[in-house]
């Protein structure tokens, strides 16, 4: 498996808080199956810069150096009301240098309560950039938002889910969000949102892959966890989920 979203590189966000619980996280990850993680600090335009970046650089290559896996180089980008203004400065980070961007909106807020989200978005799209919408179960406080989801669907974002949502670490209402779009075929990858070696937002996939994998089979649980993840490393195409519908026979005389 390959996560694509973490906080494990130490000391430069809410994530992991020290170089020993960074390599227990990595520890676990292996012993999990992950072959491959992409270091995904916070960037919040408005309050880091630049300048900031070269400090989060030279943690993810010091994380690099003690890993027994591969660590790629990303960040998850927060869209405030700063993100369109600073994107043109073109500082902010993209995964392992393609065109995928991770973003973010505060989950805090029910999405309904974000005025214009669908602006940075189309600001990314027009410059060439392909967003991936981190979390995406998330920003649904009260039940998923089809218009929403179909008008990202429509656009080509690549949409995350967490492992925690799928595990029902964020409560019900997430796990009921995550559950409601995989099953529906909306999703292209999973990822662990990893923050700490203890506790719930840990350094596992394999737990959520069972349970995908009963969801919507195996076969799927392998693109969410594995084959979109790899393509987003490579710049390619991501794939969508392939949901047969349940087919009724009818016996009748
Ligand atoms: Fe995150």
């Amino acid at each position: 498996m390959i996560d694509l979203h973490s906080h494990v590189a130490w000391g430069i966000d809410d994530g992991m808080p020290n170089q020993p619980d960074a390599l227990e996280a990595l520890q676990m990850a292996k012993t999990d199956g992950i072959e491959a993680i992409c270091s995904t600090p916070h960037v919040v335009p408005g309050q880091l810069d630049a300048q900031w970046l070269s400090t989060i650089r030279a943690r993810q290559e010091e994380l690099r150096a003690i890993s027994d896996i591969d660590i790629y180089f990303g960040a998850e980008v927060m869209m405030n009301s700063a993100f369109i203004d600073a994107l043109d400065e073109k500082w902010y980070p993209t995964m392992n240098d393609t065109s995928y961007m991770l973003v973010e909106y505060d989950v805090r807020k029910d999405i309904h309560r974000i005025p214009d989200f669908m602006d940075p978005l189309y600001e990314l799209g027009i410059r060439g950039y392909k967003p991936i919408i981190a979390h995406i179960e998330r920003y649904f406080h009260h039940g998923l938002d089809w218009d929403i989801i179909h008008a990202w669907q429509e656009a080509g974002y690549v949409l995350q889910i967490n492992r925690t949502s799928i595990m029902g670490i964020h409560g019900k209402q997430m796990e009921k969000n995550a559950k409601e779009l995989l099953t529906q075929g909306v999703g292209h990858l999973v990822a662990t949102d990893t923050h700490r070696a203890n506790g719930h937002r840990i350094a596992c996939l394999s737990d959520a892959f069972d349970r995908v994998s009963k969801w919507i089979g195996s076969e799927n649980a392998d693109l969410l966890f594995e084959q979109n993840p790899l393509a987003i490393l490579q710049g390619k195409p991501v794939t969508n989920l392939t949901i047969k519908k349940r087919r009724f026979r009818f016996f009748g005389r």
